[in-house]
């Protein structure tokens, strides 16, 4: 493992233990490369104290990349998911869960086939709804260890529940319901969580 790896999984943990979860982030390469841009962003003493919107240029976030934003002491998953991506989405639905999020957490706008507002873009609350761990980003194609048939998600290392790149989990995990979107606004590249009008 290189020395900037070793960096950054310590970062991510340090970022972990702030939110009170244990799970171990994926894609650190991802990650990785995106670091200075994450963390070259200030929020407001305000923001960060209370619930307060935040905002976000996602201007540099590439297709497949993920980036982690603090909102209300949770971390949000921010994912620009490829055409790939999306086409894959549907070829979970016979094993998943809640397939059409009736039972979950999301506004309005985001009750759909994509759980967005954007389809392309994916703005979660990256809490595990069985007991709390970040799941990892998993985007890789065909993962053995997970399942023959994987086409990208999450995986949540605590106890093994696994969800769909739109965040819905799958069956026969601890997970009870898919993973909540919060509300949002995207206005040009500029990403606000926790406001939507
Ligand atoms: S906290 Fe995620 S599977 Fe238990």
């Amino acid at each position: 493992m290189s020395r900037d790896s070793e960096a950054e999984i310590v970062n991510v943990s340090r970022r972990r233990m702030l939110i009170g979860t244990t799970a171990a982030m994926g894609a650190v390469g991802v990650v990785a490369a995106l670091t200075p841009f994450v963390e070259s962003w200030n929020p407001s003493a305000r923001a960060r104290a209370d619930s307060a919107p935040v905002s976000q240029d996602i201007s540099a976030l590439e297709a497949g990349q993920m980036i982690v934003i603090e909102w209300q002491k949770k971390p949000i998953y921010v994912v620009r998911r490829t055409d790939d991506m999306l086409y894959n989405l549907s070829i979970n639905d016979p094993i998943l869960r809640d397939p059409e999020s009736t039972e979950s957490k999301q506004p309005d706008y985001a009750k759909n086939e994509y759980r967005s507002r954007d389809p392309h873009i994916l703005v979660m609350v990256a809490v595990c709804t069985h007991l709390g761990c970040a799941p990892n980003y998993r985007p890789e194609i065909g993962v053995p260890e997970l399942s023959t048939d994987w086409v990208g998600g999450f995986f949540c290392a605590c106890h093994g529940s696994k969800y769909d790149l739109a965040g819905r989990v799958f069956q026969d995990v601890p997970a009870p319901r898919n993973m909540e979107i919060p509300k949002h606004k995207l206005v040009g590249n500029i990403l606000t969580i926790g406001e939507d009008a």
